[in-house]
């Protein structure tokens, strides 16, 4: 089994990015670390670093995107956990033989430019989980 190094980012939906980075900032001291749109996935998205730890922000470009449908049933708040591994793919295999769900049969590229995968939260206890290929 391919264990996970750290939990790599928590995903938080927000509808005001620039809101949320503002609240992240003042509450809890969160600086940003990367500020991405990226039209194909349709988000508008930030990462922000608290201490060690990272929060990625997730807004939408429309209502008819993932995030956007993600808001409108479930409304703003977490959204999904990602977990760091050092072999992206052997964590893929592994994840199949232990019989979860994959949403992403193959590594893809994320929207902060790292390999990424995501698990089916139907396999993880309805939370939506990521695995992140080390930098
Ligand atoms: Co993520």
């Amino acid at each position: 089994m391919e264990t996970a190094r750290s939990i790599h980012h928590v995903g938080l939906a927000v509808d005001d990015l620039d809101g949320a980075l503002e609240t992240y900032a003042t509450l809890f001291g969160a600086t940003l670390e990367h500020r991405s749109r990226v039209e194909e996935q349709g988000v508008d998205a930030a990462s922000i670093r608290v201490g060690e730890s990272r929060l990625e922000l997730l807004g939408a470009l429309g209502e008819d995107t993932p995030v956007g449908r993600f808001l409108a049933t479930r409304g703003p708040g977490m959204h999904h956990v990602a977990y760091e591994v050092d072999d992206i793919r052997a964590a893929l295999a592994d994840l199949v033989d232990a019989g979860a769900q994959l949403i992403d049969e193959t590594p893809r590229r994320g929207i902060f430019g790292l390999e990424v995968a995501f698990v089916h939260p139907d396999s993880v206890h309805g939370v939506l989980s990521e695995v992140v290929a080390s930098a």
